[in-house]
């Protein structure tokens, strides 16, 4: 009983793993664009591409030739186009055929004490391979990546000797021609396997937490190994936002969430509503949704001014109370403000309440009473020309009497107030920059092009193709 309870006990965590917040897959669309642009990337790199030098020595019956070859530069390439998938539950199988490339460089020998030298071309023709990547992530939550099948092959090289003594050279070629082409063959698998470790030694020290400003960062680990399907590959991260100054988690949990896959788009980001909430929560448990409220602030032209006068119209015993003295109010968030989404609408919770003083001629304050805002606001959001754009409407929104030291008071009129206040003032202002369009957050020289946004129960949907230009990477 007891060891299959601990096994039972052990294998909990995967069973109660936690819900990822984000959610971002890439269609096979994406993966093909990104491997063109990679293809192109790599073409124009190879320029700068450094060969090592190569020396050796050849038996050729009558004595040892040394041989050197140096100063080696790819003088031209033909880089296919490599096919890249996905392999379902593995990862990403590349493979590439018809690969020429053509290398100019300095030879020389040494023959007893006769030294010699030129220059010479080689061309390797038609080389291929084909390797599988497998996808997977550490227990730290890093992406990991590893070469688990790698095959290549060469149709053939060729190789003339130019200068010096080559005449009597060349005729030798054709005897190491497969000794130099097995050589080269034996080196690219054990490449890319080189080429996968340093980048998995990069991922494993890749940062999970970052900071999105002075009082907020964000966790991003995965929290299962990339889901790989033949038409995408999906990531599922943790996405909590936390306070800077205070790494608790928040009192709610992420629900599960399933993207709509959009199989005609690259790349699809899924956001809850549980990450955007942990930020507000973030901001609340901080303290930070709070606003200190003085006469100074209030328009100059504004016939309604912070103080008992003022407020006579509406609460009539408090400039009786306390005739003609300046207020200062305090606006704080109560509860964490919470967005919800529905689909196509969003909804954002507020609930706020507002401590009224009264400011002594001695700077003292005395308290009034407090009132406490419920407040509902109901979004719409969509994306044109890649700009965030949408409208907010004013639900719903109730006032009533927290705490009252001067005595009971209605407080209707001042509940239309604020609604007008919001309604006349506070909405068209956002509305007009929501009109006009928020621009899409970009990435140093990624553009977004066709995206689309659609708001779903529980979390927001971003689908998108995406434009790098190479050009500006290169700056
Ligand atoms: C961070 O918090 C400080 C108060 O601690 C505040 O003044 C500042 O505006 C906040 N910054 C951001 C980016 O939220
Ligand atoms: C961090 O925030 C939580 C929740 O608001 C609070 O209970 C806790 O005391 C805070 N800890 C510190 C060190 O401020
Ligand atoms: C209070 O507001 C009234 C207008 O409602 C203004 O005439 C008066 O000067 C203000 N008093 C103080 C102390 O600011
Ligand atoms: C301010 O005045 C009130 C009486 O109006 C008094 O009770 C209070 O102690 C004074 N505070 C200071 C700091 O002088
Ligand atoms: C605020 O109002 C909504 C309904 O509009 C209600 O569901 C919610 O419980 C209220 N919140 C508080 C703290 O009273
Ligand atoms: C507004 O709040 C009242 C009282 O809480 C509730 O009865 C009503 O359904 C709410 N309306 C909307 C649109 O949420």
């Amino acid at each position: 009983m007891l060891p299959s309870l601990l096994v039972l006990l052990t294998l909990m965590p995967h069973a109660f793993a936690i819900n990822p917040g984000i959610k971002a897959s890439l269609s096979d669309k994406g993966l093909k664009y990104g491997s063109h642009v990679g293809a192109s990337w790599l073409l124009e790199k190879t320029g700068q591409m450094v060969i090592p030098d190569v020396a050796g020595e050849i038996d050729i019956g009558i004595g040892t030739v040394h041989y050197w070859l140096t100063s080696m530069k790819i003088s031209q390439i033909n880089l296919p186009e490599p096919t890249v998938t996905f392999m379902e539950k593995v990862g990403i199988k590349v493979s590439m055929e018809n690969l020429n490339v053509a290398v100019h460089g300095n030879w020389n020998t040494k023959f007893s004490f006769i030294k010699d030298g030129g220059t010479f071309d080689l061309a390797v023709i038609n080389v291929g391979l084909s390797t599988v990547i497998q996808l997977g992530s550490d227990e730290k939550g890093h992406l990991s990546v590893a070469n688990v099948q790698c095959s290549s092959s060469i149709g053939g090289i060729d190789a003339s000797f130019h200068g010096g003594g080559s005449f009597i050279f060349q005729p030798f070629v054709h005897f190491f021609k497969s000794k130099i082409l097995n050589q080269i063959q034996e080196k690219i698998c054990p490449g890319i396997e080189k080429y996968v470790n340093d980048l998995e030694s990069q991922l494993e020290k890749m940062q999970v937490s970052f900071q999105v400003n002075r009082n907020l960062s964000i966790e991003l680990p995965l929290v299962l190994p990339p889901i790989i399907q033949s038409s995408d590959v999906e990531v599922d991260l943790k996405g909590v936002f936390y306070g800077a100054r205070n790494h608790t988690d928040p009192p709610f949990a992420a629900g599960p969430f399933q993207l709509v896959q959009q199989s005609d788009l690259m790349l699809t980001v899924g956001l809850s509503e549980f990450t955007i909430n942990s930020a507000s929560f973030a901001y609340y448990s901080a303290g930070l949704l709070q606003i200190l409220i003085t006469d100074d602030m209030i328009p100059k032209a504004s016939p309604f001014r912070l103080n008992t006068t003022s407020f006579g119209t509406l609460i009539p015993q408090l400039p009786k109370m306390y005739p003609n003295m300046l207020m200062l109010l305090r606006a704080y968030a109560a509860q964490t403000p919470t967005v919800s989404f529905h689909p196509d609408t969003t909804t954002l919770n507020v609930f706020v309440s507002t401590k009224a003083y009264g400011i002594k001629p001695n700077a003292t304050y005395i308290p009034f009473f407090r009132l406490d805002m419920n407040a509902t606001l109901s979004s719409k959001f969509f994306i044109s020309d890649e700009k965030l754009s949408g409208s907010t409407a004013l639900d719903n929104l109730t006032l009533t009497v927290g705490a009252t030291e001067i005595g009971p008071f209605q407080t209707e009129s001042l509940q239309k107030l604020l609604q007008i206040g919001i309604k006349s003032y506070l909405l068209p202002l956002l509305n007009k920059k929501l009109k006009d369009g928020i621009p899409l957050p970009t990435v140093h020289n990624v553009q977004w092009v066709n995206s689309m946004l659609k708001v779903n129960k529980g979390f927001v949907e971003i689908a998108t193709d995406t434009k790098i230009s190479l050009q500006a990477a290169k700056s």
